[in-house]
């Protein structure tokens, strides 16, 4: 099976850094398609905690090329700060790679992120800061700078004065300082020589991968329920986690793909703003958030945490077209005397199986719940599914069944060992 895809089937923070880590290891290389720091991946090896934000969490499995694709937004000053820690943790960062379309974050796009998000008053979006839709704002707008540019100082010069300009109106109109489109230009020139031994075609890279027999991994930051397209808009990231996004992001075809994994929790938790039907507002919430450690990677805001939702997880195996679940956290529901499971929902005293199109319906969504009993037993040291209480496998087979897509795995445990495998993804 040489190529999957990898990503997240909910609100982001399934675990899709533990999953590609997990699958990393059997592949030769894992691909990042969209999104930029605005991620936080987490990996934990022999109890080391490695979180990654612009580089792929792939790059943590020895022999993989780490590639970063042209779907990416590169915010430049991160990618070095981030190459530096972890290669003084002893990672192996020399094989990146970079595609030379990929577009660059640039200053000032963080200020815009910010600035727009205070214009937006309370209807804020509560994005990362990280100038992520600005950037994609400035990729669809056609002004935006791509690594390529780089090595074009003249006309690198010209682009950072075309885009800037309408920016420094809007940093005037709320008060904040404007920016000089010569150092800006300067500053993204210091990167130049660094980062010109990275740069790749990665379509080309990839696709000749592929063609000898090689196996590389997709990975997707974000999720299906934060699509620009598929997701809550507007309360949703500025690029394309699902599937599609994982082909235009790299440059490759979908009948290359094998696998098309979604990574989802055996509950729900979402950062920042939007609507969240299965939603916790009370102590059982904060019960939830305290037992999993839901507090986000990178911004450490508190996660909004609720119960599973089957609704919206059947709708990533739809857009997505997921062959396999990654389940996680399955460890964190032990001690409910019983577990609620969202199947439908009811909108406007309808009851619907399908994820609304309509945002306010969605809005209005009323879960409907099926109580499944639970399990009290500590599953961390469960390495195979026959181990699991019955409860708990109980539970599982039933989010399989309603989900529409098999459970190819268990995460038991924040660690790299503590994960039940049902079946191999990937010949082992
Ligand atoms: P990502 O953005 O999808 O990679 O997920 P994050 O890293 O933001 O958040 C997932 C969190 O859950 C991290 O702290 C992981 O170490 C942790 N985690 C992943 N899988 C499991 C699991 O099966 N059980 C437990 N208890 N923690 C897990
Ligand atoms: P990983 O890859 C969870 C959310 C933000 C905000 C919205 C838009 O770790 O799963 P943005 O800065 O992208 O414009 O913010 O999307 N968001 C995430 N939530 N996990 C993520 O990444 C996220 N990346 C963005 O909280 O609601
Ligand atoms: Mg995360």
């Amino acid at each position: 099976m040489p190529a999957v895809i990898v990503l997240g089937a909910q609100w982001g923070d399934e675990g899709k850094g533990k999953a590609t880590d997990q699958i990393g290891h059997l592949t030769n290389y894992v691909v990042k398609f969209n999104g930029g720091n605005n991620a936080g991946h987490t990996v934990v090896i022999d109890d080391e905690k490695y979180a990654l934000h612009l580089l792929p969490a792939g790059i943590l499995s020895r022999g993989v090329t780490p590639i970063i694709g042209n779907g990416v937004v590169v915010d430049i000053e991160v990618l070095f700060q981030e190459i530096e820690e972890m290669t003084a943790r002893g990672v192996d960062c020399s094989k990146l790679k970079i595609s030379s379309n990929a577009h660059i974050i640039p200053s000032y796009n963080r200020f815009i992120d910010q600035a727009n998000e205070k214009a937006r008053g309370h209807n804020l979006i509560g994005t990362t800061g990280r100038g992520i839709g600005p950037t994609y704002a400035d990729k669809m707008n056609r002004i935006g700078i791509r690594i390529q540019d780089l090595f074009a100082p003249e006309t690198l010069a010209e682009k950072v004065a075309l885009a800037l300009a309408p920016k420094n109106e809007i940093f005037q109109a709320v008060g904040m300082d404007t920016l000089d489109a010569a150092e800006v230009t300067q500053e993204l020139l210091s990167y130049a020589e660094r980062i010109r031994p990275m740069v790749s075609d990665v379509s080309l890279e990839v696709n000749n991968a592929l063609d000898r027999g090689e196996t590389v991994l997709f990975e997707g930051g974000q999720a299906t329920m934060l699509d620009i397209d598929h997701g809550t808009y507007p309360f949703v990231t500025s690029s394309n986690p699902t599937a599609g996004g994982a082909l235009t992001g790299s440059g490759v075809g979908p009948t290359r793909i094998d696998r098309v994994v979604g990574v989802a929790k055996a509950y729900t938790t979402r950062v920042g703003e939007g609507p969240f039907p299965t939603e916790l507002t009370d102590e059982v919430g904060e019960e939830l958030r305290t037992k999993g450690g839901e507090f986000g990677v990178t911004t450490g805001r508190p996660r909004r945490t609720g119960w599973f939702d089957a609704v919206i997880v059947r709708y990533a195996t739809r857009v997505n077209g997921l062959t396999d679940i990654c389940l996680t956290k399955l460890d964190v529901l032990s001690g409910y005397k019983s577990i609620p499971l969202c199947v439908a929902y009811e909108v406007d005293g309808v009851r619907t199986e399908d994820m609304p199109l309509d945002q306010g319906a969605f809005e209005r969504a009323i879960p409907i719940y099926e109580e499944m009993p639970g399990w009290d037993d500590d599953i961390s040291q469960c390495r195979s599914f026959d181990e699991l209480p019955e409860n708990a496998q109980a539970y599982v087979t039933r989010l399989e069944e309603i989900s529409r897509c098999r459970i190819q795995s268990i995460g038991v445990g924040p660690g790299r060992e503590a994960t039940i495998v049902r079946y191999p993804l990937l010949g082992e």
